[in-house]
């Protein structure tokens, strides 16, 4: 595997492998790999002759000066895990090369982007959208690999591609939980021993509401998820919304749409973690 840290050398490098015909899949990251950037690594191996995983903690997206001081990086680790994957080139680049200069672009994903993460992490998207659109440009990929564990970025990645008219096929992967439950994620690393205890009330709770959506309204539904949460000491629920699965708007009741989430964002201790569950529909 090799590992590239120039937009230059990764281009001269793609155009070659373009002009042979092979096929080309991304997997967008910021590193600190888990067995869910795994899986989508492996997916991508299976599905395209060259694999480009970018790992790049991108400044323009966090709005918490210390989320982004304290974001964990683990490059060597990173690599390593990569070359036993069999990815072609980790694509690490410093922050000088994606932003050589100040990026001004300004992106409207209305409504998606109004909502939940958008509105509590204010410019979260427009920064997600303005590297990944510079990945985009950089690798020029056929395929282009997101957890759904990042459910509204992924549906705003979607949008930004056609708003943008790529030529690009967005491939949706499944979150990756621990054995416990726990979805998957560089920031459960920052977890004390007692908050990762604590942290499994999330997929618990949103396990245990599959079955309470069973006999129970979407409102109450909602209202269990939010209670159990906020009855955990040590989890302060940001937000619980249960939301059309294509639009992100919240719903109210469950024949509203053919395809339902819920999606909860929280804080355990100071470590901010989201997770979203299905209720309905999304094959
Ligand atoms: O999901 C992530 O890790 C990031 O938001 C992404 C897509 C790599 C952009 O920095």
């Amino acid at each position: 595997m090799k590992i590239i840290n120039t937009i230059k050398e990764l281009k001269a490098m793609l155009d070659t492998c373009r002009a042979k015909g092979e096929s080309i899949g991304l997997v967008p990251t910021m590193g600190a790999l888990h067995a869910g950037h795994a899986s989508l690594v492996e997916r991508a191996v299976k599905e395209n002759d060259i694999v480009v995983v970018s790992i790049f903690v991108n400044p323009t997206q966090f709005n918490d000066k210390n989320d982004l001081k304290n974001y964990p990086r683990t490059l060597e680790a990173d690599c390593a895990m990569l070359e036993k994957i069999g990815a072609t080139v980790a694509f690490a680049p410093a922050v000088e090369e994606m932003y050589p200069t100040e990026d001004t672009r300004q992106f409207s994903f209305e409504p998606l982007d109004t909502v939940m993460e958008g509105a509590c992490r204010p410019g979260h998207f427009n920064g997600v959208a303005q590297i990944v659109s510079k990945l985009f440009y950089a690798v020029e990929p056929h395929k282009a690999y997101f957890g759904e564990k990042d459910f509204q970025q992924l549906a705003i990645i979607r949008e930004m591609v056609r708003q943008l008219q790529f030529n690009i096929k967005i491939i949706g992967c499944p979150i990756v939980r621990e054995q416990d439950g726990l979805a998957m994620s560089s920031r459960n690393t920052l977890l004390s021993p007692e908050e990762r205890h604590r942290a499994l009330t999330i997929s618990r709770t949103l396990f245990a509401s599959i079955e309470k959506a069973k006999g129970s309204s979407l409102n109450e539904t909602k209202a269990f998820v939010e209670n159990e949460i906020n009855n955990t000491s040590g989890l302060e629920l940001e937000y619980y919304q249960i939301v059309d699965g294509n639009t992100l708007q919240p719903v109210s009741e469950w024949e509203e749409s053919d395809y339902i989430v819920g999606c909860i964002a929280l804080f355990c201790g100071k470590i901010r973690l989201i997770d979203n569950i299905k209720y309905k529909g999304g094959e």
